[in-house]
């Protein structure tokens, strides 16, 4: 499986999903490590006014593991999107992708996400705008959607097309609609109807957490590739695990110490991406995914989680993994 983007080529059709508040650099780097072989970055605004927020700055840092630097950008306006697409290639973009399905509430009252899928006029003139956008620089773009904006209304179809004609390079098709959100059945069949209909590669992304799921959709949809998100919260290692079950038929487990070396590795990649006092914070939802099925959790939990320092919150972890013999 290889994926060509432009002059960049990507082995492997294992991809990491963004998501805000968790895909940062230090995330997709440790994903990489278990053999993701794609990440983009969280989404970022196109708004002018908000590049230099330090929310924004955070998300354009890269890590040498970020190659291609893919980035992608949210917006309703094709002339903003444009002047976006530029700038993030200014800072070191060699991917853009668009957002075309974010499902959130604040996003969507301003007619951005996955809102722009039930105004095809509006989506056919962004797409335009970043095909031009994505010649003029070489720099090539991509486009991430949902099936539509409800069940009644589903559209990725003619949106993918609509991205092919523009020049995209490659559609990942989040299999709900907007009104599924996060829970609803996630619908294959649309995701295949977009492979056949395009010759682009397609990116399949939805419940894909293990290698029977991975092998099922594969197989149902003829995905170039597989998108995983929540399948990664607190489990990294999902790439490696799905690689190997597809390549070989097993799966070999994750030992309690390989888990608690993943832990220790990404709070250091965390603290080195973040401000000590905001890290300790924003760490915080990492441990609760990667412990709670830990022994003895519920005991260290409040402790863990009321720590005060970066130095506290090692020091606490390092002492529950060590008392239990886990390193
Ligand atoms: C916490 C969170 C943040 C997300 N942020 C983004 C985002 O910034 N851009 C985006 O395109 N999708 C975002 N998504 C959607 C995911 O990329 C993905 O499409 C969705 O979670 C379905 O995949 P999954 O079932 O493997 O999780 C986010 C999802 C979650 C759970």
């Amino acid at each position: 499986m290889s994926i060509t983007l432009g002059q960049h080529r990507i082995e492997g059709g294992l991809f990491l999903a963004p998501m805000a508040g968790v895909t940062d650099a230090a995330f997709r780097s440790l994903c990489r490590s278990y053999g993701a072989d794609y990440a983009v970055s969280e989404m970022l605004a196109a708004d002018a006014s908000l590049r230099h927020t330090r929310k924004s700055r955070q998300r354009l840092i890269f890590s040498d593991d970020d190659c291609p630097r893919a980035v992608q950008i949210l917006g309703a306006d094709p002339a903003l999107l444009a002047d976006a697409f530029d700038w993030v290639c200014d800072q070191g973009a060699q991917v853009v992708d668009f957002n075309m399905g974010c499902p959130a509430k604040k996003v969507c009252n301003v007619a951005c996400g996955s809102a722009l899928m039930r105004d095809e006029k509006q989506a056919a003139a962004i797409i335009e705008a970043l095909g031009k956008v994505s010649a003029a620089r070489a720099v090539p773009v991509t486009l991430k959607c949902r099936t539509g904006w409800d069940d009644s209304h589903t559209n990725a179809v003619t949106i993918a097309k609509m991205a092919q004609d523009a020049g995209f390079a490659m559609v990942t098709v989040h299999g709900r609609s907007r009104a599924g959100g996060y829970t609803s059945a996630v619908n294959y069949s649309t995701i295949a109807e977009v492979v056949r209909a395009v010759d682009i590669p397609v990116v399949a992304n939805g419940d894909i957490t293990d290698a029977n799921r991975a092998a099922a959709v594969l197989k149902f949809t003829k995905a170039a590739a597989l998108m995983i998100g929540r399948g990664a919260l607190g489990r990294p290692w999902v790439f490696q695990q799905i690689r190997q079950s597809l390549e070989t038929g097993e799966c070999s487990p994750i030992s309690m110490k390989q888990k608690v070396q993943t832990v220790l590795k990404h709070w250091a990649l965390h603290h080195a991406h973040y401000d000590a006092a905001v890290a300790t914070l924003s760490f915080r939802k990492h441990l609760l995914w990667y412990l709670a099925d830990f022994e003895d959790f519920a005991r260290y939990k409040a402790q863990l989680c009321s720590a005060k320092n970066s130095q506290e919150q090692y020091g606490l972890l390092v002492d529950w993994f060590s008392l239990k013999g886990w390193m």
